[in-house]
């Protein structure tokens, strides 16, 4: 039966629900093994999921743990979720700015996947910073101060959890139907009406152009109708990356630099002001332009960063005591000329090699490595001019700097 349902989907023909449960629900249990999945995986990814077999499989995705419902405790609850880039922080800027104007939020989040890091991961960076809360510690941090971030509850989505991990390294990350079963699986069982997808479109993202970006949106606001929750898709572009900082502490800083007004212009700030104005006009029926007055009101005197403070201590988080590696690696401009280029997919993947995400299931991720770009897109650069900082822990030999930046 386990290699049937295998072959059938190697040939291109539709799993029925019954065979699409009997195989992930074996995998839960230890029936299917590790290499059975990986090959149904591939499978999938070769000659994709129909619509149909992507509602069975959000289906079983979501009945495999807990839904939770905050609807006796909390009116509206707004979430959001991006589908993943390189340097994306924008949880972490947004959930607080957004719990600053009023609006509850409760955002479970993951750890990096393929290239592109994880909120989870650079929340850790902060010490302290518990990322396990209870269903219960949520329902009450959400009501004390309006905003949690956390991981997933240990029985929320749990074949999420290893379906995630294992197409993680086996190179089955990009499928449209797995992806929009693990994200709308999760915004279901988490419990929010009203969800904000984030979804990244480029050589940095899982998604590389506009036609499968557009099959994706279609899907989740599909799957949302199924469960009566208000889906809005947000396509945003990942060829370069997002801001100034990629790598886990990093990331934290230039997150607290945007929610206290200090980095104003970047791409960056635009998509965090987009996302958040969309999630507080969803949640208080306001218009779009209503809300991003009340993103830039908070911002400017400081209620966003008060908000901030408080999430992190309510989770135990030091933000003194994060860390960077003292150790740096300058990149410098090869030539004179106009930045045409900053490569995401290699920037991720230099991320990557220098300790910031993860290779295989159990590496150990190093909070304090990463890439502080010191230029973005379409700046005049002079030879020698300093384009990026790389914060190692050991030495790094970087053969790609002109595909990483290409100077025109
Ligand atoms: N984010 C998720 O949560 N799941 C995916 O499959 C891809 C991005």
């Amino acid at each position: 039966m386990i290699v049937d349902i295998i072959n059938k989907k190697r040939l291109g023909e539709e799993l029925d629900y019954k065979e699409l449960d009997y195989f992930f629900n074996g995998y839960l249990s230890g029936e299917v093994k590790d290499y059975q999945m990986s090959s149904l995986l591939m499978a999938i990814c070769i000659n994709g999921l129909t619509e149909e077999e992507t509602f069975c499989l959000t289906k079983i995705f979501v009945d495999s743990g807990d839904v939770l419902d905050f609807s006796k405790d909390i009116k509206v609850l707004v979430d959001k979720h991006s589908t993943g880039g390189i340097g994306d922080k924008t949880t972490l800027v947004i959930a607080p700015i957004v719990a600053s104007c009023g609006v509850k939020v409760v955002k479970m989040s993951g750890r990096g996947l393929g290239y592109t890091g994880g909120t989870i991961d650079k929340l850790e960076s902060i010490p302290g910073y518990n990322v396990n809360l209870t269903d219960k510690e949520i329902i009450k941090q959400v009501k004390d101060i309006g905003v949690v971030i956390s991981s997933q509850t240990a029985n929320l989505v749990p074949m999420d959890k290893v379906i995630y991990a294992l197409r993680d390294v086996t190179g089955t990350v990009s499928s449209i139907g797995l992806i929009a079963s693990s994200i709308m699986s999760k915004k279901i069982a988490s419990g929010a009406d009203k969800i904000v997808i984030d979804l990244k479109m480029g050589n940095g993202a899982l998604i590389n152009n506009h036609e499968d970006a557009k099959k994706l949106e279609d899907l989740m606001i599909k799957i949302g109708k199924i469960y009566n929750r208000e889906v809005s898709v947000i396509i945003n572009d990942m060829n370069t990356p997002l801001g100034y900082n990629i790598g886990n502490a990093l990331e934290v800083l230039e997150a607290i630099d945007i929610i206290q007004g200090k980095e104003t212009d970047t791409h960056l700030v635009d998509v965090c002001y987009d996302l958040a104005s969309e999630m507080i006009s969803m949640g208080k029926s306001i218009s779009k332009e209503e809300a991003l007055k009340e993103v830039k009101d908070s911002i400017g005197s400081g209620k966003a960063y008060n908000k901030f403070e408080e999430l992190v201590t309510a989770q135990g988080g030091n933000l003194d005591k994060i860390k960077i590696s003292n150790k740096t690696k300058n990149i410098r401009a090869y030539k004179n000329g106009k930045l045409t280029k900053i490569d995401a997919l290699e920037v991720g993947k230099l991320s990557v090699k220098l300790g910031a995400g993860r290779e295989k299931l159990d590496d150990k991720i190093d909070y304090g490595v990463g890439i502080k770009l010191n230029k973005q897109l379409g700046d005049k650069v002079r030879k020698g001019d300093l384009l990026a900082t790389l914060y190692v822990k050991d030495n790094v030999k970087i053969s790609n700097i002109k595909e990483m930046f290409v100077i025109n």
